[in-house]
């Protein structure tokens, strides 16, 4: 039926395709499996055999796994959810920890309800969708919320001290300062330079005024001892006052921990909307992400081995294949600093022919195009994961390379740029 609603929805989509910004499409039929080598399944958990029995096993002993009661809030604690809270506060050495339903629900919960009236929020530029809706929610003035440049102390530096010099409550330690970093970013893999980032807020800011927050969310199951993360990799567990693990990446389930202190803790429970107003985690979720855990525990220091390996191999191999292709075309994203990612940014002209060719060649790549990503930084994601092999890696590098190969020969006879327009 035509309606305002579906005028003014049709509008705004054909806007979007104009721009060349793709409408995304959930239905498309999934390419044949060619091998993992987009998600975020790290550890390649979700087809590991062990964690399949483990989780089976745990699960025929309940009587209860179906569904979930409803709002935790309402429904209160069931046995699970207290066993794994107390799991992670094990797990990860911390004093306080409290379960969401997901990451989203978990950064929005705590930007939207920690920052009081008179505080202030300084965050890295590229931080996740979450963190912003969080921030948007949150009681701080607008001009009290301040980006600073991805992973740069210079610019970390300046906003503190902007900060610090124009509200006096901040030095005088009557109220926060929140900081707020990834510790390996979604899109780029790149790490936080943390060490820096905690050196420069200890230098700056008054301890009663500073509170870090971690989005762990792509560390977790990939740097630290079993996985715990790059925070405590570093042993930073007490510089940092709230960290975040979801469990819908390297842990190959879905939910999410907030680790912090008990008095946090209640006061989420209490004001968070998105923990009190949603349904709580199913307990077979919460089985499932149990069990991975003990998964990690056993086997995790193998598996991280066996990634970082194979993250180092596909590195290699793409840095050799992609020699002889001009970098305009395609490129690997040049990181900084160790350590290795699983995440690997491969910068393409072409984004959306190049997720088009790899979809028939019966890999799953999603095009990442601006506004997704900055203008001139477009790309394919691609996650190296532990369960896969060389052969699968090798192929996948000679497979890209080619189109980037064709695709240039086509570009220098002038049906290159064609050929990319007609993919937009
Ligand atoms: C950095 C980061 N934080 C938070 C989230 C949200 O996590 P979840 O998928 O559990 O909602 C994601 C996932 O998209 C993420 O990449």
């Amino acid at each position: 039926m035509d309606t305002a609603l579906s005028r003014a929805l049709s509008r705004v989509l054909s806007t979007r395709a104009s721009k060349a910004t793709p409408i995304i499409d959930l239905d498309k039929p999934h390419a044949p499996c060619s091998g993992d080598l987009f998600s975020n399944d790290y550890l390649s958990l979700t087809s590991n055999p062990g964690l399949k029995s483990h989780f089976l096993e745990t699960l025929s002993k309940q009587t209860n796994v179906l569904g979930s009661t409803g709002s935790r809030w309402i429904a209160g604690n069931s046995e699970w959810h207290v066993a794994l809270e107390q799991q992670m506060m094990r797990f990860f050495s911390a004093p306080a920890a409290l379960l969401y339903s997901s990451g989203f629900t978990a950064n929005l919960g705590i930007l939207a309800t920690l920052p009081q009236a008179s505080d202030a929020i300084i965050f890295d530029e590229r931080i996740h969708a979450s963190c912003h809706a969080g921030m948007a929610l949150s009681r701080t003035l607008p001009a009290a919320r301040i980006q600073f440049t991805h992973n740069s102390i210079h610019s970390l530096r300046k906003c503190l001290v902007s900060v610090l010099d124009s509200c006096p409550q901040f030095r005088s330690g009557t109220s926060t300062i929140f900081v707020v970093v990834e510790s390996v970013h979604s899109m780029d893999g790149d790490v936080a330079p943390l060490e820096e980032i905690i050196a420069t807020i200890d230098e700056l800011v008054p301890s009663q005024s500073a509170h870090l927050m971690v989005d762990e969310s792509h560390a977790t199951g990939v740097y630290g001892s079993a996985g715990r993360g790059l925070v405590s990799l570093l042993g930073l567990e007490s510089k940092v006052h709230t960290r975040l693990h979801t469990f819908g990446k390297g842990i190959g389930s879905s939910g999410a921990v907030v680790l912090t202190t008990p008095l946090t803790r209640t006061y989420l429970i209490n004001y968070s909307r998105s923990l009190i107003f949603t349904t709580s985690a199913p307990i077979f979720s919460l089985i499932a992400t149990s069990c991975a855990f003990d998964v990690l525990e056993a086997n995790g220091d193998r598996l991280i081995a066996r990634l970082m390996h194979l993250c180092r191999f596909f590195a290699d191999a793409l840095a050799l294949h992609l020699r002889p292709i001009p970098s305009a075309v395609m490129s690997l994203m040049p990181r900084t600093t160790p350590p290795i990612s699983p995440i690997f940014p491969i910068l393409v002209c072409a984004p959306l022919a190049l997720e088009t060719y790899l979809r028939r060649e019966g890999y799953a790549a999603t095009a990442m195009p601006h506004p997704v990503v900055p203008r001139g930084k477009e790309r394919i994601r691609v996650c190296v994961h532990a369960g896969n092999t060389e052969d699968e890696l090798l192929r996948f590098v000679r497979v890209l390379t080619l189109w980037a190969k064709n695709y240039t020969a086509e570009t220098q006879d002038g049906r290159g740029t064609a050929m990319h327009k007609s993919h937009l």
